[in-house]
């Protein structure tokens, strides 16, 4: 079965983007046919992070027509399996895509021929970051242990199940019932999307449950980036708690992954991090994710002579 992983989360510089090309970069190691999709529109950067120059042809010629085909725009990587759509290339409107191209963009990711499909998606909670996001068979949540990384990520969970729910109420014809409570809720005078739908279950609204339903078949996961050794160890465990507490019971916690300040040289010197220190706790962590997305044994890393 295709999965379709969004990473993402409300803050910017918490690592999404490094953490996007390392799962794909083990995930094509492990044999898996990968793509990894730069939708940070305006601001992609993830050819830099697989340490090459910027792609000749990306996700513009499938917006302005040039090809039809999304698959098209998928370059080959230095990494055997590893493909890459970029958006570098892209005009000024592309942060900005009409309602239409949007909703072509999502139907043509859903539909790309790759085993795995890794969305690298941009920072805060614009409609195109989190209708994105919902493209996902399964969401990654990237924070870092600091209080302001914490609040960004809760801000951008909540948003995606707003989102998510707007989306589904227009479907079903009933978005002019509920508008005024879903503003409550944007406004934060509802604390939780729950809320919501607890005043939709109160009122009797046959779609009550089917909302509910909706949102609790939501497959979430929160990663610690950046992690350091002051921070407490289970600090991910107890913000999943929080999560499921508050939301619904589908947050799992994926792990967290070590800082290392040679990860930043590495971008520096444009080498891929992964294999130029593939002995790290950092690699080590993303080993370990890795494996627990697909369920199989990491392949050892090759050591190759990077410049
Ligand atoms: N595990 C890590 N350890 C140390 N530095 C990191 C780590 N992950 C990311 N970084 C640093 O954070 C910067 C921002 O990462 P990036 O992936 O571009 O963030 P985002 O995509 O969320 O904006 C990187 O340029 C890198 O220097
Ligand atoms: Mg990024």
């Amino acid at each position: 079965m295709k999965r379709i992983y969004a990473i993402g989360g409300g803050k910017g510089g918490s690592g999404k983007s490094f953490i996007a090309a390392s799962l794909g970069i083990l995930l094509a190691k492990q044999g898996k046919r990968v793509v990894l999709v730069d939708l940070d529109l305006g601001a992609s950067n993830l050819h830099t992070l697989l340490g090459q120059r910027i792609p000749q042809r990306g996700l513009d010629a499938f917006i302005d027509k040039t090809t039809n085909s999304l698959e098209d725009v998928a370059l080959s990587t230095t990494i055997p399996n590893l493909y890459l759509i970029s958006s570098t290339k892209c005009s000024l409107e592309i942060a900005n895509l009409f309602y239409a191209q949007k909703l072509k963009v999502i139907n043509a990711i859903k539909n790309l021929p790759f085993a795995y499909v890794l969305l690298d998606l941009g920072p805060g909670i614009n409609f195109n970051t989190l209708d994105f996001f919902l493209i996902a068979t399964e969401g990654l949540f990237v924070a870092t242990p600091e209080p302001t990384a914490i609040e960004n990520t809760f801000v951008f969970i909540k948003s995606i199940y707003l989102r998510k729910l707007k989306l589904a109420l227009k479907e079903a014809n009933m978005w002019h019932i509920c508008q005024e409570e879903v503003a409550k809720l944007s406004k934060g005078a509802l604390k939780s999307p729950l809320d919501l739908i607890n005043i939709l279950v109160g009122r009797n609204l046959e779609n009550g449950k089917v909302f509910k339903d909706l949102l609790s078949g939501l497959k979430f996961s929160l990663i610690l980036n950046k992690f350091r050794g002051q921070v407490a160890e289970d600090l991910g465990e107890q913000l999943v708690e929080v999560c499921n507490r508050h939301l619904y019971p589908s947050f799992d916690f994926l792990g967290n992954i070590s800082y290392d300040s040679r990860v930043y040289e590495s971008i520096l010197a444009r080498n891929i991090f992964i294999r130029k220190y593939p002995y790290t706790k950092t690699v080590s962590d993303l080993q370990n994710m890795a494996r627990r997305l697909t369920g199989e044994k990491q392949q050892p890393i090759q050591i190759k002579a990077s410049k």
